[in-house]
């Protein structure tokens, strides 16, 4: 398979996660069981996902002039990724997370920060890495207008738009109108559509104006065709650790493998997902090939 290429059009995060027994009552104060800082943004979190398969990938995005923003930049870096595209911006600190992770699962609130000072005018001076890109990946922690200028500049060069739309908000038409395919879990997708949280996923995606790969952690995924045909397919069971960046995982795996058809590219996005969450840190766990390689040929067939 040819070296895939990869733009990343999102956000840069320094996770600051607590761990817990359980989540706090409002008003309620709990002793935790430790604190650690891990790198993340579900932007660079899919940049990292798809670097670490073997991606050729690009970020664009932005951080604060701070210790965060150049652990950021350094820890992009290292993976391998290009980051001539993110900015380092004066007036605005880079974004963090503030994770609770408790009972297998997380909350999660993101200060944007530098995220939201990237400009529609950014993202069109990144046109460049747009224009190169095999896939064009962007999620919903930068303003909406860069989201949608992204959209046009990879609509403009013929390059397919995955959008994860996370964390959700319902999407103007203009956007929904120049997506390639749309990533979401069941809420979201509700969301995204203005529609309500009960919909039953099937309709939901019959009801969406582009083409939907629905993730259901460790149920799989469903995703529809384009001719009005659904597929399901099965999840991998481990036990969870930080199920912090699966999602992400999901989509930077899935971009990474997505030449090779919608069924090996799922498989191989689910399976990366399922090694993400065994380990710490939206970043801890995901896998390098040759551990995606291994985990998909100890599966049963
Ligand atoms: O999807 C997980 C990510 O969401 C975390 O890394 C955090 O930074 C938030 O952006």
């Amino acid at each position: 398979m040819q070296t895939p290429k990869i733009a990343v059009v999102g956000s840069i995060n320094m996770d600051l996660v607590t761990s817990s027994p359980r989540f706090p009552q409002p008003g309620e104060t709990l002793l935790g069981t430790s604190f650690r800082r891990f790198m993340g943004g579900k932007g660079a979190n899919q940049a990292v996902a798809a670097a670490r398969l073997g991606a050729d990938v690009g970020m664009v995005g932005a951080v604060g002039n701070d210790g965060f923003g150049s652990e950021a930049l350094e820890n992009l870096k290292r993976e391998g990724i290009d980051i001539a595209g993110v900015r380092v911006l004066e007036d605005a600190p880079t974004g963090m997370a503030n994770i609770t992770v408790a009972e297998g699962d997380n909350h999660i609130i993101v200060v944007s920060g530098a995220n939201f000072g990237i400009t529609p005018g950014h993202i069109e001076a990144c046109e460049k890495q747009i224009a190169a890109a095999d896939v064009v990946l962007a999620q919903l922690e930068i303003p909406m207008e860069c989201v949608i200028a992204a959209a046009k500049l990879a609509h403009k060069h013929g390059k397919p738009f995955v959008l994860n739309p996370a964390p959700a908000q319902k999407l103007p038409a203009e956007l929904l109108d120049l997506v390639t395919l749309l990533t979401p879990n069941a809420h979201e997708l509700a969301i995204s559509l203005g529609l309500p949280e009960n919909t039953p996923a099937e309709e939901l995606i019959a009801r969406a104006p582009c083409p939907v790969l629905m993730t259901r952690g460790s149920e799989g995924a469903l995703y529809n065709d384009g001719q009005g045909a659904l597929h399901r397919q099965g999840g991998f069971k481990v036990t969870p650790v930080d199920t912090t960046g699966a999602g992400d995982t999901f989509n930077g795996a899935f971009a990474v493998f997505r030449a090779e058809g919608m069924e090996t590219a799922v498989r191989k996005a689910n399976a990366a997902a399922a090694l993400s969450v065994t380990k710490a840190g939206a970043q801890g766990g995901m896998p390098v090939s040759a551990e995606l390689e291994a985990f998909l040929a100890a599966q049963k067939p």
